[in-house]
């Protein structure tokens, strides 16, 4: 950090919400792998888009695939994973997006940093609750069953732990309520705050 200068752009966060006529933030999807976190991401991401804001999603599996393809699932790799979101979803939200990201983020700490990086106001957290027999029944992507037998090591769930939210925004479960219902109970959560921006 040694020598740098954070140099001040003349275009604030602001002035780039007044031009959109909707306020920036995170909407961070939590849970277990398999659990429905992208699958609601992606339809709240539509619904928001319908109503013409300004969205970009950031996935586990297709960042891993990419920006953070050098990293693995030891506790250390999670943070590592999470801190670049962390810093990557602060961009966006500064560049007028309204955010959403779908992580397993099993670790506290980790969702911890991620607040402090975009500040508390423009962290939105959602559990999605799902449990882990449903996750494991559904297994679409077959990983469940890989780390039961021993074939894929630090599984969350399995042989790696979930810490859940303690104070989540909202802790849905995709197992007995359909995914528009979900979309609706959360926009309905987040309508007020989308149209809350300074006009300064
Ligand atoms: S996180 O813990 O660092 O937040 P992230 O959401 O990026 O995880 O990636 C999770 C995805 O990676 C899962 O949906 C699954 O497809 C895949 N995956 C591969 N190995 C593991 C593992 N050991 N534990 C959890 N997910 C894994």
């Amino acid at each position: 950090m040694n020598n740098l200068f954070g140099h001040r752009f003349k275009i604030s966060v602001s002035k780039r919400n007044q031009l959109n006529q909707h306020s920036s933030f995170l909407i961070f999807f939590t849970g277990l792998s398999g659990s429905g976190k992208s699958t609601l991401a992606s339809a709240v991401e539509k619904k928001l888009y319908d109503e013409g804001i300004r969205t970009f999603s950031l996935d586990g599996d297709n960042i891993r695939i990419g920006i953070n393809s050098d990293l693995g699932f030891t506790p250390e790799d999670r943070s590592e994973n999470l801190r670049r979101i962390g810093h990557i979803s602060k961009l966006f939200v500064d560049s007028g997006a309204v955010v959403l990201a779908s992580f397993i983020a099993p670790y506290e700490k980790d969702r911890e940093f991620i607040k402090k990086t975009v500040t508390e106001e423009n962290y939105i957290e959602i559990y999605v609750s799902t449990s882990l027999e449903e996750c494991e029944r559904r297994d679409t992507k077959g990983l469940y069953k890989k780390a039961r037998e021993g074939k894929i090591k630090d599984f969350t769930g399995i042989s790696a732990p979930y810490e859940a939210p303690k104070k989540p925004l909202l802790a849905l479960s995709t197992e007995c309520t359909a995914i528009e219902d979900l979309v609706e109970i959360i926009y309905e959560k987040i309508k007020e705050k989308l149209y809350t921006f300074s006009n300064e």
